[in-house]
């Protein structure tokens, strides 16, 4: 019996095996609004075979996108255009698949171009705008000196984070995660490399935690109950004087507190300094601290490929769940293939259901092809 392809509950919503699609931004958004690529990408990741499908961050205000080509969810435009895409993911999408999508606020690492443009800050002819952050220091050498918030940045995000929740549950999303990690807003108020403030948002970590704890209890509260809400965090800013293990033990714990019903656990982001050597499951180790330390469900993401590797995961009490991105885009039927290689049963579309290994003899030339 396989671990991977058995049913799970994130709080209110079960979830019928425990692979994940990792959210994934596109930058084929027009002003926030999802486009026709976000139609064929969406629709071929809902017959992926992961019972979630979690969809790339969305802003929750326009300043507060990555790039011009970023996902929002802050006008009815953009909640229109998702809600078409979601409903055509909803009409292919394997029985049971459940979706969920990520809210974030880009805060210094915003305003840049799309990663094929250059990836760096956007230059003045380039339509560039006015960044946030904890302190006014700029991600890196070229990038835009952000502005410190204060109390009113903060009383609108809060609410620009719950309305952009109430529009994805409108929509018809059975999860909403918010982006805590990465260096964007969030992490940049966690992390002490990034928040260098001496008020009440800066210090200790209470301090630099207090306002992403507030924000997810904010939309926990406002969220209707039957959509679960999650976050993803930082496992560490692998520094010596950023955020370490314990920190997201802590934090993971506080969520749960506030209501979250997992945690997916990344790591890095928030300042270029670092160059982290990625390995086979490399942040592995930061969810089961995570998983162990906090109780809260547990997702494990990073360099996670074969599906042995993600069985074994799950075996070893680290995770709950694996999230897959670049896997997944690479091979956009690694559930079926999954299933397959473990044994475990999953109901293809009818449509294709002539592919299927049993019943084509030319699916072990064609693994042995990708081998
Ligand atoms: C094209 C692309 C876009 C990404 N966009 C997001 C995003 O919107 N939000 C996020 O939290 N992580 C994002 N990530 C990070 C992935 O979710 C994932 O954590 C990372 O790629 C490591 O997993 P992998 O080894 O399976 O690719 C992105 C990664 C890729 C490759």
């Amino acid at each position: 019996m396989s671990l991977l392809f058995s049913p799970l509950d994130l709080g209110p919503v079960r979830v019928p095996n425990r692979i994940v699609v990792a959210p994934m931004c596109q930058y084929s958004a027009n002003d926030g609004c999802a486009s026709d690529w976000h139609l064929q990408h969406l629709m071929t990741l809902a017959m992926s075979g992961a019972g979630l499908v979690v969809l790339e961050v969305a802003a929750v205000e326009r300043q507060g996108r990555i790039t011009h080509g970023c996902l929002g969810l802050y006008s009815d435009a953009n909640e229109a255009s998702l809600a078409r895409a979601l409903a055509a993911a909803r009409a292919v999408a394997l029985p049971g698949t459940r979706f969920g999508i990520q809210i974030g606020h880009a805060g210094r690492k915003g305003s840049a171009q799309r990663p094929w443009e250059g990836g760096l800050a956007l230059g003045p002819d380039a339509d560039p705008w006015n960044v946030l952050a904890a302190s006014a220091i700029p991600f890196d050498e070229g990038w835009h000196t952000p502005r410190a918030f204060d109390a009113e940045d903060v009383a609108r995000i809060t609410h620009a984070f719950v309305a952009a929740a109430g529009r994805a549950a409108r929509i018809g999303f059975d999860v909403v995660e918010l982006h805590m990690a990465h260096g964007y807003l969030m992490h940049n108020v966690m992390s002490p490399i990034s928040n260098q403030r001496d008020d009440g948002f800066g210090g200790k970590r209470a301090n630099r935690f207090s306002w992403p704890l507030a924000l997810a209890g904010a939309v926990r509260a406002a969220l209707p109950q039957g959509v679960a809400l999650g976050a993803r965090i930082t496992g560490q800013d692998w520094a010596e004087d950023g955020l370490q293990v314990e920190d997201a033990v802590a934090l993971a714990a506080d969520l749960r507190a506030a209501g979250l019903v997992y945690a997916c656990v990344s790591s890095g982001g928030v300042t270029p300094r670092i160059r982290v050597a990625v390995s086979p499951g490399y942040q592995v180790p930061f969810a089961k601290a995570v998983k162990a330390g906090s109780g809260i469900t547990t997702r494990a993401v990073g360099m996670i490929a074969r599906a042995d590797q993600a069985e074994e995961i799950l075996e070893s009490g680290a995770a709950d769940q694996v999230a897959l991105a670049r896997a997944i885009l690479d091979d956009p039927r690694w559930g079926w293939h999954a299933a397959e290689a473990l044994g475990a049963s999953l109901s293809l579309p009818p449509q294709y259901a002539r592919a299927a290994a049993k019943l084509w003899p030319g699916a072990a030339l064609a693994r042995r092809h990708a081998e």
